[in-house]
């Protein structure tokens, strides 16, 4: 066993278990939450969501470190060039993205704003996050479809 299956094996493990919560907030957890109807809803999804959000900046920075490791063992930087490799650009994006709102976004402002938010139209609140949710995990399964095909094809 190699650095590079080292590597491999240590970016899956921490997209199976960023991805897979965030399939589970998305499929599971907020429509379960949003059938209970109004009440403590925000409050239950906070309680619930937080510890994956904390656990989420681990993998996610696991993700993006061994991810670079790869590309600089590679020496793959010259598919940023070749659109053939989209897959590597979509890894990038879906990385920044979620980057953003754990570590600059949510603690900056969005936590803060969702609460102001959710006081004053819990269930609109719970449709906005629940949507976003829907776009993040839909732009993350066609990104791993992509890298899996290009990897292996
Ligand atoms: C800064 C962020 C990231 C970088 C630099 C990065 C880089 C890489 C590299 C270089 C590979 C190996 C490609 C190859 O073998 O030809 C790879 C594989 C892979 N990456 Fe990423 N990645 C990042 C984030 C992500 C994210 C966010 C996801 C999921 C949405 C993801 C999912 C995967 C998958 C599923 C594979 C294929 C593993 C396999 O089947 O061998 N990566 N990544």
């Amino acid at each position: 066993m190699d650095d590079l299956a080292i590597a491999r094996a240590l970016h899956v493990i921490a997209v199976i278990m960023w991805i897979g919560g965030v399939s589970f907030v998305t499929m599971v957890l907020l429509p379960s939450i949003r059938r209970r109807g109004e009440g403590s809803g925000i409050d239950l999804f906070e309680a619930l969501e937080s510890p994956f959000a904390r656990q989420s900046r681990y993998t996610t920075l696991i993700a993006g470190l061994t991810g670079l490791y790869l590309i600089y063992r590679f020496d793959a930087w010259d598919r940023f060039l070749d659109p053939a490799y989209w897959w590597m650009h979509g890894m990038v994006l879906i990385w920044v993205l979620f980057s953003l709102m754990l570590f600059v976004f949510e603690p900056w402002f969005l936590h803060a704003w969702f609460r102001r938010r959710a006081e004053a139209a819990p269930q609109a609140t719970m449709v906005l996050i629940q949507r976003l949710h829907i776009v993040l995990i839909t732009l993350s399964v066609i990104v791993v479809f992509g890298a899996v095909t290009g990897a292996h094809g």
